[in-house]
């Protein structure tokens, strides 16, 4: 085979074998193709597409290309989440328990978080004596006993994904939805998942600016996943402003935690039954969603969730108390309020600029060097549909080193205050197939 012939053939719109594309990403990952022959193919499949089959078997060629976690010793039907990314967005610390805690096993992969805010493993860190530094084995039997865990991003998951992103990246092939998909769901299957919930977002603070786009993308990871022998499903959801009331890594905690008491903002809330009900339902553990719904937003009320919160926490190292104290987390020794420019009704914030204001008060890291202050971040007193008065406070910013200044001014200016009252759509759609 000659990797010059497969980036014609693709060229021309053909489709591309399993065996031709093993061929491409076996070839690429052990560099006996070189970044200029890839770099060609991959704009030949930005002009020319591909296929559903070829979507899957690029994915599983990326997936098996590096390690693959073996999740066998967990008993179950073991269902992860991937969001594609937002700000505020901390439903993963609400889900884990609350899946859990209907009997679905969470075995979770989390990473570091780079830009906005900190990763999932950077919030639970904010958790005095939380851990997540644990072997294999330990990992799955603290799976087996309390139906959660997460354990830290294995360093050689899916290479050629991680290479081929890097070099889609300054040849102006990001924006491909078979690449994108592909890599979104190499990573999912690499972690071992046997079932997939997709959270797929919109809007100013989201990769997918359209609703149709979004839809796209959406379709073409479900397709790869239910090809691939993994039951998947999706959501469009939306990130037109910052999700919840907190952006920063220990103030989402405190926020996830409310959600468990049922004290949480209301689209938190709703977007955590929503994905819940699907990872339970994928799970085995109702018969359809509407069974699912009902179980899940049960155990939101009852206290059940919670109650799987501190069991989770306790079992990975952390202090359970922080349930009912949250100055165990780090607290920032300074704090200032950002005050509306005008009388009306929040019509607009865009969450980027949010996103970007925290990580300026020490959220998140501007370079995978930077460290992070789990203290720091902003909370939103003000969302769209609000009204507000002149003077009065929109958000609340927590630093310790960082300067207000250069936050507060990009925070003013995520801010549209206008006469409407404007309501946002939450969840724009389930994407089943
Ligand atoms: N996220 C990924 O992991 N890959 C992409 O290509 C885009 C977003």
């Amino acid at each position: 085979m000659r990797m010059v012939d497969l980036i014609i053939k693709k060229q021309e719109g053909k489709a591309l074998t399993k065996e031709e594309i093993r061929f491409i990403i076996d070839g690429y990952t052990d560099g006996s193709i070189p970044d200029y022959q890839m770099s060609a193919w991959a704009m030949a499949v930005f002009f020319q597409d591909m296929t559903d089959e070829e979507r899957m078997e690029l994915t599983m060629a990326m997936a098996e290309s590096g390690d693959q976690i073996d999740l066998s010793a967990i008993e179950g039907i073991k269902v992860d989440k991937h969001s594609t990314g937002g700000v505020g967005d901390t439903t993963t610390l609400v889900l884990a328990p609350l899946v859990a805690s209907c009997g679905v096993p969470v075995a979770k992969m989390s990473g570091r978080g780079l830009g906005h805010t900190g990763g999932t493993l950077d919030k639970l860190e904010s958790i005095p004596g939380f851990h997540v530094e644990i072997d294999e084995a330990t990992f799955a039997s603290i799976v087996n006993e309390n139906k959660v865990a997460v354990i830290g991003q294995s360093g050689n998951l899916c290479p050629a994904d991680k290479k081929l992103y890097a070099l889609r990246d300054v040849t102006g092939t990001v924006n491909s939805l078979p690449l994108i998909a592909s890599s979104i769901m190499c990573k999912k299957i690499a972690a071992g998942a046997d079932a997939i919930v997709l959270d797929v977002k919109i809007g100013a603070g989201a990769f997918m600016k359209t609703e149709e786009d979004a839809r796209a993308l959406a379709h073409a990871m479900v397709k790869i996943g239910n090809l691939a022998g993994r039951k998947t499903m999706a959501i469009i959801s939306d990130m037109s402003q910052p999700l919840g009331v907190a952006v920063g890594n220990a103030l989402e905690v405190e926020v996830a935690i409310e959600t468990l008491k049922g004290n949480g903002p209301k689209d938190l809330e709703a977007l955590c039954i929503e994905l819940g009900s699907q990872m339970v339902y994928l799970g085995g553990k109702a018969a359809d969603l509407a069974e699912a719904r009902e179980l899940v937003t049960e155990n939101l009320r009852n206290g059940k969730a919670l109650e799987k919160f501190k069991v989770f926490v306790a079992s990975q190292g952390g202090n359970p108390a922080v349930v009912d104290d949250y100055s165990l987390m780090p607290q920032a020794s300074r704090q200032q309020e950002v005050l509306a420019e005008a009388t009306g009704y929040v019509t607009e914030i865009v969450a980027d600029d949010i996103g970007v204001a925290a990580m300026l008060l020490g959220a998140g890291r501007a370079t995978k060097e930077s460290t992070i202050d789990l203290s720091a971040g902003l909370k939103i007193l003000k969302k769209v549909g609000d009204p507000v008065r002149k003077g009065e406070a929109i958000v609340r910013m927590f630093a310790n080193k960082a300067d207000f200044g250069q936050a507060e001014k990009l925070i003013q200016e995520a801010y549209s205050i206008g006469e409407e009252q404007k309501e946002i759509t939450l969840i724009h759609s389930v994407i089943l197939d």
